[in-house]
């Protein structure tokens, strides 16, 4: 099969593509715009392999995704690409818009004139929106989104959903929970947590720190999101959720234990605007449609990544320099 992956350079995205070289005979063709979240080191384990092109384009630009699609001609497209993190989405909305909502568009017209025979969309368990005790969000609750991030990938879950309703689109739509793992960017909370920790800096938490999240080891999610692209029906939603709901001050506390570091460094910051108190999933869906489940344990998943950011200085240090220290200036200068 000949996939077009986009936001393959990313962090999900790329664990992705390494998968399908590493684990099927599939071509994949990644579609990035190499944003600051991109990264071709990601995919450095894969460069050399003939089954893999990449392909610089902006999927908000129609013409040059439709010369990807030409040149491509995709049987599947698995579409990563996104603005992906909630504090810039705040700071600059427009992007989010942007790609998340006009990206998609773009991708789903494209997919319409190439017939592309199956579409995977990755979204988000955020545009559920925060969930209250003892509720678990199955593939029905209702959406009702929070930041600029949240909304837009909310309104391109809607927009993929349509294009199966009205143009009979083969569309498929994961949503799952907050991943962790190597190669991810460290603006969010744990490479964030870890990188400062080795760096003996200060662990910024926001507000009282008992916001709950459920922690999704990537290589999980990407085979999650691996049987849906085999095994789903197309039209509906398969939520992917790791079974692992910690409250954010003790995933802190977890981090300091894994880098030998002492709670002393934790610092209590101004919280996040519109910040969502609880995500929770239900799996049920997709464990019965196809037999996946989360293999990783959390504390396990947690050693791993933190041995992977002590092995990779270097990688950290370029993704931290330019851009990303502006940002964080910004994000948390003014809390
Ligand atoms: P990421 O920010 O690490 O990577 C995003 C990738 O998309 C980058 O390679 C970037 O260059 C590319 N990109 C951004 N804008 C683009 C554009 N206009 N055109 C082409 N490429 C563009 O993101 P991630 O954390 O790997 O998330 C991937 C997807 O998974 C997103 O759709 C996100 O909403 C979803 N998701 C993420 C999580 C999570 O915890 N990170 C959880 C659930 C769902
Ligand atoms: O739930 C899935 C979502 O998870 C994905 O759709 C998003 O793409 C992904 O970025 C992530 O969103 P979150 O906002 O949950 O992730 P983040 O890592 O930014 O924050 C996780 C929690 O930690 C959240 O409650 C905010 C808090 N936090 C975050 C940072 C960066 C802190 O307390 N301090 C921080 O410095």
């Amino acid at each position: 099969m000949k996939l077009i992956v986009t936001g393959g350079a990313g962090f999900i995205g790329s664990c992705f593509v390494r998968m399908l070289i590493r684990e099927t005979d599939h071509s994949v063709a990644v579609l990035d715009k190499l944003t600051y979240a991109g990264n071709l080191e990601n995919l450095e384990p894969v460069s050399d392999n003939p089954r893999y092109t990449f392909h610089r384009a902006d999927i908000a630009d129609a013409e040059a995704v439709d010369q990807v699609f030409a040149d491509v001609q995709p049987d599947a497209v698995v579409h990563f690409a996104a603005e992906s993190h909630v504090d810039r989405s705040i700071f600059a909305p427009q992007d989010s818009i942007n790609t998340n909502v006009k990206g998609t568009f773009t991708m789903l017209e494209a997919a319409r004139k190439y017939k592309t025979a199956r579409f995977v969309h990755v979204s988000t368990d955020e545009v559920y929106g925060s969930i209250d005790e003892p509720y678990d969000a199955d593939e029905n609750y209702p959406l009702k989104p929070s930041s600029p991030y949240s909304a837009a990938k909310a309104s391109s879950d809607l927009l993929v959903l349509a294009y199966f309703t009205t143009y009979k689109l083969p569309v498929l739509v994961t949503r799952a929970s907050n991943n962790y793992g190597p190669y991810h960017f460290p603006e969010k909370l744990i490479p964030l947590m870890i990188s400062n920790a080795l760096e003996n800096k200060s662990l910024p938490v926001y507000g009282d720190g008992m916001q709950i999240r459920d922690w999704l080891y990537v290589e999980d999610h990407c085979r999650g999101i691996y049987s849906v692209l085999e095994k789903g029906t197309t039209g509906e939603v398969y939520n992917i959720g790791g079974n692992c709901s910690l409250p954010n001050i003790e995933v802190v506390k977890r981090i300091l234990a894994a880098t030998g570091k002492d709670e002393s460094l934790i610092k209590y910051v101004q919280d996040r605007p519109g910040h969502d108190r609880r995500y929770a999933l239900t799996n049920e869906k997709l464990t019965k449609a196809t037999g996946w489940e989360p293999r990783m344990d959390f504390d396990s998943g947690l050693t791993a990544t933190v041995q992977w950011y002590r092995e990779n200085p270097g990688w950290v240090q370029r993704v931290k320099s330019g851009e990303y220290q502006k940002f964080y200036d910004l994000n948390y200068t003014s809390r």
